[in-house]
């Protein structure tokens, strides 16, 4: 169990594309047990190991209903609409409103190597979308909505 320090918005590796994991060895599994304490002590609700300098294809979430790790995530469906404020750990401090689908489907591979499908909706859902963002080294800030966007969604609600 070990904190890893958290890499912020000026730190290139957030930019840059995470790689498949290809065997899920004891340094991944160290890895995700590092990510999950590293996430709780931040008090985030999802970490990439991007994050945390490690260029892997590895995601743990929690929104407050239990652990998640995702081993090479990926989205297979995607529902609706929902704009609200996000944040990031690795930009402290800052918020912005996005625009996110209101539910997502996500397949990944768990710690035992099996496959595995996650629905989320909500915050879930942005998380997912969130992290696995990350992993293509994107950051929400590159998806912020504009006020014309904001409003248009507050309107159909
Ligand atoms: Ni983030």
């Amino acid at each position: 169990m070990a904190i890893r320090n958290i890499r912020t918005e000026e730190d290139e590796i957030l930019r840059k594309k995470s790689r498949e994991v290809t065997e899920i060895n004891d340094r991944i599994l160290t890895l995700l047990d590092d990510m999950k304490d590293t996430m709780y002590a931040a008090d985030g609700v999802g970490l990439a190991a991007v994050q945390v300098g490690v260029l892997r294809r590895v995601v743990v979430i929690d929104v407050g209903d239990g652990l998640i790790e995702l081993i090479n995530p990926e989205i297979i469906e995607e529902e609706g609409t929902q704009c609200e404020i996000e944040g990031c750990l690795s930009l402290p401090g800052k918020q912005a409103h996005t625009i996110r689908p209101a539910e997502v489907k996500v397949k990944a591979l768990n710690r035992e190597g099996n496959w595995c499908v996650y629905k989320g909706n909500g915050l879930k859902a942005r998380a997912f979308c969130h992290e696995i963002d990350h992993l293509d080294g994107k950051l929400y800030i590159d998806r912020t909505a504009t006020q014309e966007q904001i409003d248009e969604l507050k309107k159909e609600d």
